[in-house]
C-alpha cells in the first residue's frame, strides 16, 4: 500500500469534492454519499422530501397546535376504544417559520399523569421518529400483517411520551417554503423549542412535570442543542417555564473529533480490521482532525471538507470489514441490500386507514428525508459537546448510552467524549468505578456516573438500545428518571446485607 501523502490529500480534498487516493475512497458527489447511507438503510422514501407544492391546512388553521386524540384502525385488538388510551396526533405551525409544520405523537402515560414528559428524537439527519416509535420505545410495534401490538416495554409506561418528526421535512413534517429546512442545531433547537411552548400550552397540567428530552444517532447533536435552548429560554424568562431534568443520548455523534479516531480503535478490538489496516487507515486522521478543528461549532466549508475526509475513515472500515456488515449491529448481516427492513412500518403509515385517523391527509409519510440530510451536512462534523458542561454545573442530568455492538456511533468513541468533557465533576467522574446495571437478575450494562453525569455500556445491543434491549432499556429510563440509576440493584443490596 502506497504511503499516503497528508497534505496533498488535504488540497485535493479542499480543491475539488471528486478524488479518490488508494483504496480509500471519497466519493465524488456528497449527494450520492447521502443517498448510499441513507439506500444502505432501505430507507428510501418514494418522495425523498417533504417540501409541498401548496400547504394543504393552510386553509384550515392559521398558526400553533392542532392536535387530535385518535385510535390506530389497525389495533390488533379491536374493542380498544379512543377512551381507553390517551393518544393523540398533532401539527404544529412553527412560529417563526415561513411555513413550516411539525408533526408528533403524544401518548400519555399508561401509569400516571404525573409521570414525566419525555420526548423523543431519532437521527438520520432527516430519519423520522417513528422508527423509534414502531422499532424500539413505543406503545405498540407492527406485525408482519400491518397490525399493531402493544409493547409491553414502551417507554409510555413510565412517562408521557412525545415523538416529533423534525427538523422540518422529516417524517410527516412538511414545509412549502424550502427556506424552512435546516442547516444548523439553532435552526433545530429553536423550532424544537417553538413546539415545545406550543405544547405546555396545550397541554398546561403537564408542565409542572419533569421534563426529559431523549434521542439517538444523530441527535446527539440535536439533544444537547435543544437542552440548551430550553435552558436559556427558562434563565431568560422567555416563555413557559419547562421543568427540564435531565437529556439522554444513546448511540450518538456529538463530539466528532473524538468520536472519528475510535472507529479504527473499535473497529480493531472487535476484529473488524487488522492491525495494518489501522495504521493505514489512522494515517488519515491527522488530515480530519485539521479539517474538524477548523470546521469547529458553526464553520461551512470547513465541515463540508471534514465531512468527506473524516467519513472517508469509516468507508474504509466498511470496505475492508466486508460489504455485508451491519455498521449498526456488527453481529449482523445487511439482509439482501438491506441492514434493516422498515417496509412495514412504511407500509403501515401509508395506508388511507391509518393518514385518515392520525389527520395528515394526503402528506406522503418519508422514513428519511434525503433533502433534510443534505440541508444538515455541514452540521454533521460540528462540535455539540460544547454546550453539555454550562447544563451540567446547572445539574441538568445527562446520560449517555450506547450498545456494545454499533459501530457507526460506537460506545468506544462515546465513553471517550464524555470522558474528555471538561466540568467541575471530570476528575470525579472518570476516577469513580463501573458498576454492573442489573436487570432481571442478570447484568444488562456497565454504569459509570458522577453528579450529574452517567454513562452506560449496554450489553447485547446494537445502535437502537431500546430495540435490542427492550426492557433493561425501559428499566434505564426508570431508574434515571427516578434517580436511582446509579444505585445498586436491590439483588445486590440483598447479597451485601447477607454478607
Ligand atoms: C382489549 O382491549 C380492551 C379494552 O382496553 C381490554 O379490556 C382487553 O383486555 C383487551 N384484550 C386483550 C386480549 O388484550
Ligand atoms: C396479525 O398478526 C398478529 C401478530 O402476529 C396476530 O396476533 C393477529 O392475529 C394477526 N391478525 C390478522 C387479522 O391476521
Ligand atoms: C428474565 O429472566 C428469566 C429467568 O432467567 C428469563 O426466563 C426471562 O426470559 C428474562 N426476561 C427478560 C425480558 O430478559
Amino acid at each position: 500500500m502506497a504511503q499516503i501523502n497528508l497534505s496533498l490529500f488535504l488540497l485535493l480534498v479542499l480543491l475539488s469534492p471528486s478524488c479518490s487516493f488508494s483504496k480509500i475512497q471519497v466519493p465524488s458527489d456528497r449527494y450520492n454519499q447521502a443517498e448510499t447511507l441513507i439506500r444502505e438503510l432501505n430507507l428510501f422514501p418514494k418522495e425523498s422530501e417533504n417540501i409541498v407544492d401548496k400547504d394543504p391546512f393552510l386553509a384550515t388553521e392559521a398558526a400553533g397546535i392542532f392536535e387530535k386524540r385518535f385510535v390506530f384502525p389497525n389495533l390488533e385488538n379491536s374493542s380498544v376504544t379512543i377512551e381507553d388510551l390517551g393518544h393523540h396526533a398533532g401539527y404544529y405551525k412553527i412560529k417563526h417559520s415561513h411555513a413550516a409544520r411539525l408533526f408528533y405523537f403524544f401518548f400519555e402515560s399508561r401509569s400516571s399523569k404525573d409521570d414525566p414528559v419525555v420526548i423523543w428524537l431519532s437521527g438520520g439527519p432527516g430519519c423520522s421518529s417513528e422508527l423509534a416509535l414502531f422499532y424500539e420505545n413505543g406503545p405498540f410495534s407492527v406485525s408482519k400483517n400491518l397490525s399493531l401490538v402493544p409493547n409491553q416495554y414502551g417507554w409510555d409506561k413510565v412517562s408521557n411520551l412525545i415523538y416529533v418528526d423534525q427538523p422540518t421535512g422529516t417524517g410527516f413534517s412538511y414545509s412549502s417554503d424550502r427556506r424552512d429546512l435546516c442547516h444548523s442545531e439553532t435552526c433545530v433547537s429553536d423550532d424544537l423549542y417553538d413546539f415545545i411552548q406550543a405544547f405546555f400550552e396545550e397541554h398546561p397540567e403537564l408542565l409542572k412535570n419533569d421534563f426529559y428530552i431523549t434521542g439517538e444517532s444523530y441527535a446527539g447533536h440535536y439533544i444537547p442543542a435543544f437542552a440548551a435552548r430550553v435552558h436559556k429560554g427558562n434563565k431568560g424568562k422567555e416563555g413557559l417555564r419547562i421543568n427540564l431534568k435531565g437529556f439522554a443520548i444513546g448511540n450518538g455523534l456529538t463530539d466528532p473529533k473524538i468520536q472519528y479516531p475510535a472507529y479504527t480503535d473499535y473497529a480493531l478490538d472487535m476484529g473488524l480490521i487488522s492491525k495494518s489496516d489501522h495504521d493505514l487507515i489512522n494515517k488519515l486522521l491527522p488530515v480530519c482532525e485539521v479539517a474538524i478543528n477548523l470546521c469547529g461549532t458553526d464553520g461551512k466549508i470547513s465541515c463540508m471538507a471534514a465531512y468527506l475526509v473524516c467519513n472517508s475513515i469509516f468507508t474504509a472500515i466498511r470496505a475492508r470489514a466486508g460489504a455485508d456488515i451491519n455498521h449498526y449491529d456488527i453481529r449482523k448481516k445487511c439482509v439482501g441490500r438491506l441492514c434493516y427492513d422498515f417496509s412495514d412500518m412504511e407500509k403501515m403509515l401509508n395506508m388511507r386507514s391509518v393518514k385518515q385517523a392520525l389527520g395528515v391527509e394526503d402528506i406522503e409519510f418519508v422514513s428519511c428525508s434525503t433533502t433534510v440530510y443534505q440541508g444538515m451536512l455541514v452540521d454533521w462534523m460540528r462540535n455539540s459537546e460544547v454546550g453539555i458542561p454550562a447544563l451540567l454545573e446547572d445539574g441538568i442530568k445527562l446520560l449517555v448510552y450506547a450498545g456494545e455492538y454499533d459501530l457507526i456511533c460506537n460506545w468506544l468513541g462515546n465513553s471517550r467524549w464524555v470522558q474528555a468533557m471538561e466540568w467541575s465533576g471530570q476528575k470525579e467522574f472518570v476516577a469513580s468505578p463501573e458498576i454492573p446495571f442489573e436487570v432481571n437478575g442478570s447484568e444488562a450494562g456497565l454504569l459509570r456516573s458522577h453528579g450529574s453525569l452517567s454513562f452506560l455500556k449496554v450489553r447485547d445491543a446494537g445502535h437502537m438500545v431500546p430495540m435490542d434491549q427492550p426492557k433493561a432499556a425501559l428499566e434505564m429510563l426508570k431508574r434515571w428518571i427516578g434517580g436511582t440509576l446509579s444505585q445498586q440493584t436491590t439483588e445486590t443490596e440483598n447479597l451485601v446485607a447477607s454478607i
